[in-house]
Formats: structure tokens, sequence, C-alpha cells
């Protein structure tokens, strides 16, 4: 499957747990992925990780193993530690046995202070999908991308740069006024070629 035909199949969706949107998803990707063009014309690489970010909502196709909405969109968190109470839905977490975990539901956890994000398995959701199929395709999109499709429902306190940048376009971008798909598909399927022309889904 090529990322475009990607792109169009996740249009049948809609993500339930997104209180802004309710335009199909190829909307939301054009919508933040040409607002990103607009205010950073010369990062190819920020156009394309906006119109792949939330390609990991495949997972609720019945060819991808259709996934409950739950398991596929919302807030991610870490692992290993306490769950924050910040993180939506807390109460339901007091059913999951890491909750009365002593390993696990401390402050730091598992894990010692400053160990690095890389080091923290997070929540399944479609951000990890995401960047597990880039990263197990040698990907040629740089680091602070991989960062931002792992991340982009992580909503920690001290977001890095790329993070913080690319959450304004993701989270304000929804808007009634449609892109029209076939003005700029010509220039995403040329970015899709020249940064990820091996790339496949
Ligand atoms: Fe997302
Ligand atoms: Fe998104």
């Amino acid at each position: 499957m090529s990322i475009w035909e990607c792109c169009e199949l996740l249009s049948q969706y809609i993500d339930e747990s997104d209180p802004d949107l309710d335009e199909p998803q190829i909307q939301h990707l054009l919508q933040s992925a040409e607002a990103i063009r607009r205010d950073y014309p010369d990062g190819d690489w920020l156009h394309l990780t906006a119109l792949i970010h939330d390609l990991g909502k495949v997972l609720l196709h019945p060819s991808f193993g259709e996934q409950p909405q739950w398991s596929v969109v919302g807030d991610t968190f870490p692992l290993g530690c306490a769950f924050d109470e910040s993180i939506v839905h807390h109460r339901v977490f007091e059913d999951n046995p890491d909750f009365q975990n002593p390993k696990f539901n401390t402050k730091l956890g598992v894990y010692s202070e400053n160990c690095g994000l890389d080091k923290v398995p997070m929540s399944w959701g479609h951000d990890e999908y995401m960047y597990l199929v880039a990263q197990g395709n040698n990907t040629t999109l740089p680091p602070a991308a991989l960062f931002i499709i792992r991340f982009h429902s992580f909503y920690y306190e001290e977001m890095l740069k790329w993070l913080h940048v690319f959450n304004k376009y993701d989270l304000y971008t929804k808007s009634k006024v449609l892109i029209t798909v076939e003005e700029v598909k010509p220039y995403y399927l040329s970015l899709i070629d020249k940064v990820l022309h091996y790339f496949q889904v």
C-alpha cells in the first residue's frame, strides 16, 4: 500500500476521541500538513510528518486487525511507573493490575531519573504503531520526525521543541474549510517520493 492509498483508506474513519474533528481523517492530515507547510515552507520533512503522523489509525481497519477505538486513539502514557493523574480517564486505571503493583506504581517505577524516553515503553496506540512501522522500514525521516510520530499524543509537561511546534498543527488546524484534496495531492505525492520513496506501510 502506498502512503497516499493509506491516507485515502483512513478517510473512512472519524476519530471518536477527538472532540474537535468530525471531518474524515484525510482532512485532518492535510489541514495539519498544509498549515505547517505555510509556516515552515522549507521544512519538507515536517510537512510529510504531518501528513503521515496519524496513519497508524489504519489499525481500526478490518485488514489491520479492526482494533477498537480505545486501543488506537486517545492519550498515550508511559508504562512501568505510576499513572499520572492528568491522564484522561485516570480512574479506569484502578482496574489495571499495574496500579496495585509496587514495582510499577511509584513515581519512577522501573526507571532511574533522566534515563531517557527511548528506554520507556509507551501504551499501545496509533502513535506507537506508526513509529514502529517507520523504524522497521529504515525510514529516512530525521529523528525529530520519529519523535513527533511516537509521542504526539503524550502530553507531558516539558514538551520538546518539535513536539511543541507540531502539536499546534495537530490540535488547532481542524476546520470546516476543507482542503481540496486533488489540488494539493501532487505536492504530497512528490514529497512522499522524495523523502520516503522506498517506505512501505
Ligand atoms: Fe494522532
Ligand atoms: Fe493528529
